[in-house]
C-alpha cells in the first residue's frame, strides 16, 4: 500500500489527505500494488463552502488524520520532514525533505531539481558520513552547479550539435556544451521546481516529485509528464523510480547526477570500481559516441575485475584524453528494462560500498574531471579535480542520432520507466 500525503499549499500543514496513487510495478523492489483508497479530498472543503459543511469536513479530516497516523505507525513509513530551503530567482518557495530510515541513514532531497543535497550512510565502524557532493544552501545551487545531485532530463548526456530528427521533423536544441546539447538544455530538469508529495510507503520514507514539461520546452516535442519517486529503503538503498508519458512522439533519457565520494573527503582515485560491462561507447573529441560498441577486453576501460579508479586513469590513451579521464558510457550485456547490477564501488579507508542497479542498458561513469577547485561546497570543502564521481544509469548518449543504439523514442500511450537503486553497505 502506498499512500500519498498530499499537501495543499492553501491549507495548513495538518490538512494532509491521501489522494490519487500510482501503481508501480518495477520488480523486484516493489512488488506491492498501490491502495487507491482516499480518505478525504482536501480541495473539496474550499469549493463546498458553508460553515456547517466545513466543520463536518474538519471533523472528518481530524479522524482521518488519526486513522492515517495509526496506519502509518504500523505498516508504512512517513519519516519525512519538510523544511524551507529558500526561493528561486522567480520567488518560488523551495523545500528540503529529510528522509530517514530506522538505522539512521538519511537522504536530504530538494524539490528544486530533485537534488539529493546530502546522503548519510554508515562506514565500517557505524559512523554516519555524507557521501555526496553539493552545497549547504539553495543560493549556491542557483548560482553554479555541475549538476550536483540533480535529476537529469529530458535527455541525459549529449545530443550531437543539438539536433535530431524524429518522424521527419528536425528539432533544434540549445548547444549548452559547445558544440553539443547536454543534460536537457539551458533549463533542464535539474533547474526546475518539482511538485513534491510525501508518500507513506511500506518500503521506507518516500518523496514523489512531479513535473510537466511543456511541448517545445528546451526544444523537445510533446507535453511530457514526469514523476520521480525517491525512497530510502531500510537496507540503506536510495531507490529512484521514474515514469513519464507524452502526448506526442518524443525522446526521453532520464538519470540521476549525484557525485559520490565514499570517504567524504579528498579525491576518488583509491575507490575500487567493478562494472560487469563487456563494451563501452568510444567518443570523439566532443564526447559524442562514434557509434562503435568497443569490447573493453584489453583496454583501460575493462572494469570487470575490481580496479582502483586511479590505477590507469593517467595513462596515455586517446579516449582518456578526450574525457580528461573516465567520462564514458559502459554497455551491459542485457535486455533493456532488465533490472541488473551495473557497478560496485568500494572505498578501502571507510569500508563503504556503493552498488548501482538499474533497468537501463548503459552507465555513464564520470570521474569528476571537470571539477577544478573553483566551487566551494558543503562545510567549506573546495571541490578539486576528481573529488567526486558519478554513476548515471542511462540510454546511450546521442541515441536520437544513432539508429543502432537502443531507442529513446517515447510515443503517446506508452509509459517510460526507469528504475535506479544506489545501495550502500560496508566491507569489513
Ligand atoms: C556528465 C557528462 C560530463 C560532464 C558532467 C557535468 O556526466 O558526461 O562530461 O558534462 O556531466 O559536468
Amino acid at each position: 500500500m502506498i499512500k500519498e500525503l498530499k499537501q495543499n499549499p492553501s491549507l495548513p500543514s495538518c490538512f494532509l489527505s491521501t489522494g490519487e496513487s500510482s501503481s508501480i510495478r518495477h520488480a523486484p523492489v516493489n512488488k506491492q500494488g498501490a491502495d487507491l483508497s482516499g480518505l478525504w479530498q482536501g480541495s473539496s472543503v474550499i469549493s463546498m463552502g458553508g460553515l456547517l459543511k466545513c466543520a463536518v469536513n474538519l471533523l472528518l479530516c481530524f479522524f482521518a488524520a488519526i486513522l492515517l497516523g495509526c496506519a502509518s505507525a504500523s505498516r508504512t513509513h512517513t519519516n519525512v520532514a519538510q523544511q524551507p530551503f529558500g526561493k528561486t530567482k522567480e520567488g518560488v518557495d523551495v523545500f528540503l525533505f529529510t528522509l530517514r530510515n530506522a538505522h539512521g541513514a538519511e537522504a536530504r532531497i530538494s524539490n528544486y531539481g530533485g537534488i539529493v543535497v546530502s546522503l548519510k550512510v554508515p562506514d565500517r565502524n557505524g559512523k554516519l558520513g555524507d557521501v555526496v557532493l553539493g552545497y549547504d544552501n539553495l543560493d549556491d545551487y542557483l548560482k553554479e552547479t555541475p549538476y550536483f545531485g540533480a535529476l537529469i532530463g529530458r535527455y541525459g548526456n549529449r545530443i550531437a550539435r543539438g539536433h535530431f530528427t524524429l518522424d521527419g521533423h528536425e528539432y533544434t536544441l540549445a548547444t549548452n556544451n559547445y558544440p553539443n546539447a547536454l543534460h536537457g538544455g539551458l533549463k533542464g530538469f535539474d533547474k526546475v521546481v518539482w511538485q513534491p508529495l510525501i508518500l507513506a510507503s511500506p518500503d521506507g520514507p518516500s518523496l514523489k516529485l512531479s513535473y510537466l514539461s511543456k511541448d517545445g520546452e528546451e526544444g523537445y516535442p510533446g507535453n511530457l509528464s514526469v514523476t520521480v519517486i525517491y525512497t530510502l529503503l531500510e537496507d540503506d538503498a536510495l531507490r529512484v523510480d521514474y515514469t513519464a508519458t507524452t502526448d506526442k512522439d518524443t525522446v526521453v533519457n532520464l538519470t540521476q547526477h549525484s557525485y559520490f565520494n565514499l570517504a567524504g573527503k579528498g579525491d576518488i582515485l583509491n575507490h575500487v570500481v567493478m562494472m560487469p560491462a563487456d563494451k563501452f561507447t568510444p567518443v570523439d573529441s566532443t564526447l559524442i559516441p562514434t557509434g562503435e560498441l568497443r569490447p573493453v577486453e584489453g583496454t583501460l576501460f575493462d572494469f570487470r575485475k575490481p580496479t582502483a579508479i586511479g590505477a590507469r586513469i593517467n595513462q596515455d590513451d586517446e579516449q582518456l584524453k578526450f574525457g580528461k579521464g573516465y567520462d564514458h558510457n559502459w554497455v551491459f550485456n542485457k535486455q533493456v528494462g532488465e533490472f541488473t547490477q551495473l557497478a560496485r564501488v568500494y572505498e578501502p579507508g571507510t569500508g563503504r560500498v556503493l552498488e548501482v542497479f538499474s533497468t537501463e542498458p548503459g552507465l555513464q561513469f564520470y570521474s569528476g574531471n571537470f571539477l577544478d577547485g573553483s566551487l566551494k561546497g558543503k562545510g567549506g570543502w573546495v571541490y578539486q579535480f576528481r573529488n567526486g564521481f558519478c554513476m548515471e544509469p542511462q540510454h546511450f548518449p546521442d541515441s536520437p542520432n544513432q539508429p543502432s543504439f537502443p531507442s529513446v523514442v517515447l510515443k503517446p500511450g506508452q509509459t517510460y520507466k526507469n528504475l535506479i537503486v544506489y545501495k550502500f553497505s560496508v566491507q569489513k
